[in-house]
C-alpha cells in the first residue's frame, strides 16, 4: 500500500536562496516502512493547502500526549508536498530525540543525525538520508542523547534549522508532544508554523486546550483531527481553526 511516486504538478513557488549541500552519497535510497494508506493522499493534499505547506519554510507538527499520530502525519506530508510539488525540496526531520522512530521506518542507521549535528559533531547535511522520491529526504533523530533539552536549547539548534530552511524549501518536523517534556516547545517556538495533530475522540479537550496554550497563535497553523469518524476513507478527516 505505497504511495505512488507520480509527479502531478511543478507548482508555483519561488525558491527560497539555498545552498547546494548534497545529501551523503553513499546512502542508498530508501523508503519508509510504515505504508501509508493510497486514499488518505487527498486527506494530506487537504491539510498541506489548508496548513500551508505548499509556501516554503519549516513547519512543525506536534499534539499534546504521546500517540496522537504526529510522526504519522508528519510522514504523510512532507510525501505528499514531495510527491506532488517535484521541484521542491522537501525534508522530514525528526526533532523527538528521546523516542526517535524515523531510522527505524525508513530502515536506514539511526546516526548521523540530528542529535550529532546539535553536539556539533557533524555539519547537519551528513545527516540527510535519500528517500524513495528524489526530493524528499529524512534527517533522523540520531543515537540516544542524555540531555535533548540542552540540545534544543542550545543556539546551535537555530542555526541547524537555519541551515535545514537553506537547503530545503520545505522543512516539516516530526516534533515531541507538547505536555510531555518542555522539548516540543522548544522546538515549536522556532518553527515558523505548527499544525497539532489531535486524535480524535481520545485527547480530552482540556487537555488540547492545555497545549494550544503554548503555541503562539499566530505560527499555528491548524489542527488535524486524526482518526475522526468520517465517510471520508482514510485516517485523516480535516484540518481546522486557522
Ligand atoms: N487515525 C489512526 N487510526 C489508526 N491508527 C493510527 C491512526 N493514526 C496513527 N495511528 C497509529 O497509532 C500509532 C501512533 O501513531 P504515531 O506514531 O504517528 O503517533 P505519535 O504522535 O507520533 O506518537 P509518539 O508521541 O509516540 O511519537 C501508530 O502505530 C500509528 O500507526
Ligand atoms: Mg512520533
Amino acid at each position: 500500500m505505497a504511495l505512488t511516486v507520480e509527479a502531478t504538478s511543478s507548482g508555483d513557488l519561488i525558491p527560497p536562496d539555498r545552498d547546494t549541500m548534497p545529501a551523503r552519497p553513499d546512502i542508498p535510497p530508501v523508503a519508509p516502512r510504515k505504508p501509508l494508506l493510497p486514499e488518505a493522499e487527498e486527506l494530506f493534499r487537504g491539510i498541506y493547502t489548508r496548513a500551508g505547506l505548499t509556501a516554503p519554510g519549516v513547519v512543525a507538527v506536534t499534539s499534546a500526549i504521546s500517540g496522537e499520530g504526529k510522526t504519522t502525519i508528519a510522514l504523510g506530508l512532507a510525501v505528499m508536498v514531495a510527491q506532488d510539488f517535484p521541484d521542491r525540496r522537501v525534508l522530514l526531520a525528526e526533532a523527538d530525540l528521546r523516542q526517535p522512530v524515523l531510522a527505524s521506518d525508513f530502515d536506514v542507521e539511526a546516526s548521523p543525525g540530528l542529535a550529532e549535528a546539535l553536539e556539533g559533531i557533524y555539519p547537519v547535511g551528513i545527516g540527510y538520508r535519500e528517500t524513495f522520491l528524489p526530493n524528499l529526504r529524512l534527517l533522523p533523530a540520531g543515537e540516544p542523547t542524555p540531555n535533548p533539552s540542552r540540545l534544543l536549547r542550545s543556539s546551535r539548534f537555530a542555526a541547524t534549522l537555519a541551515a535545514t530552511r537553506r537547503h530545503h524549501d520545505l522543512v516539516i518536523i516530526d516534533s515531541p508532544a507538547l505536555l510531555v517534556s518542555s522539548d516540543a516547545a522548544l522546538v515549536t517556538d522556532q518553527a515558523d508554523g505548527v499544525v497539532m495533530v489531535v486524535r480524535s475522540g481520545v485527547t480530552p479537550m482540556p487537555v488540547v486546550d492545555r497545549a494550544l496554550e503554548l503555541v503562539d497563535c499566530e505560527r499555528l497553523r491548524g489542527v488535524v483531527l486524526n482518526g475522526a469518524r468520517s465517510s471520508v476513507p482514510g485516517w485523516v478527516r480535516r484540518l481546522f481553526g486557522f
